[in-house]
């Protein structure tokens, strides 16, 4: 029994993750040639995604997390976002580039933009690994896209389910008895 037997199919595989990272990493590294920016790392999704997306970035970065409420065990976004742990540096003056698993409704982004807009960065972009356009509540602007996704409960490469899940390689749906949908 492997958690793998849990998923229905698999959206995106290893080997298309890994090409889409190191071209994000890549575009990033041109985008900011000749400063040094501070990737924000949004806890716990976008950790594997980070981890990766770093080693792809040829500058001298900085590298913080911040963690805020998610859903919890629901599937769906409250809307209500609150952070769980604040960043340690001040991003005052500095070139922000904060990086997320994945945009649904866009509300905790948008909670986050704001929250870290005024801390007056010197500029502040978004790279987000998956996007659930259809599903958007307010407008965003993303500024670095993985993948559009469709509208489905997806799992794996940092993202979970009942915080379980986040160490499949692969980016998966699930059955829908594992979750009763
Ligand atoms: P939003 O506020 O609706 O945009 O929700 C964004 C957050 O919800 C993401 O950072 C994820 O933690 C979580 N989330 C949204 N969709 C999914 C999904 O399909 N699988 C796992 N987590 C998800
Ligand atoms: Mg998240």
């Amino acid at each position: 029994m492997s958690i793998a037997d849990d998923v229905k199919k698999i959206l995106l595989s290893e080997e298309q993750i890994k090409a889409k990272v190191a071209e994000l990493g890549a575009k990033i590294t041109a985008d900011y040639a000749g400063r040094s920016p501070v990737i924000i790392c949004i806890l716990k999704g976008a950790a594997l995604f980070t981890s990766d997306l770093i080693r792809h970035i040829e500058l001298p970065v900085a590298v913080d997390f911040m963690a805020i409420s998610s859903y919890g065990m629901e599937t769906k976004s409250s809307g209500v976002v609150r952070i769980l742990k604040d960043l340690d540096s001040s991003v005052e003056g500095r070139h922000v580039l904060v990086v997320e698993d994945i945009i649904d409704s866009g509300l905790t982004l948008k909670y986050l933009e704001e929250n870290l807009r005024s801390r007056r960065p010197a500029s502040l972009a978004i790279c987000a690994l998956l996007d659930k356009a259809t599903r958007r509540k307010i407008d965003i602007k993303l500024d670095y896209c993985g993948f559009v996704i469709p509208d489905e409960f997806v799992v794996g490469y940092g993202l979970d389910y009942a915080e379980k899940y986040r160490n499949l390689p692969f980016i998966g749906v699930l059955k829908p008895e594992i979750y009763g949908g």
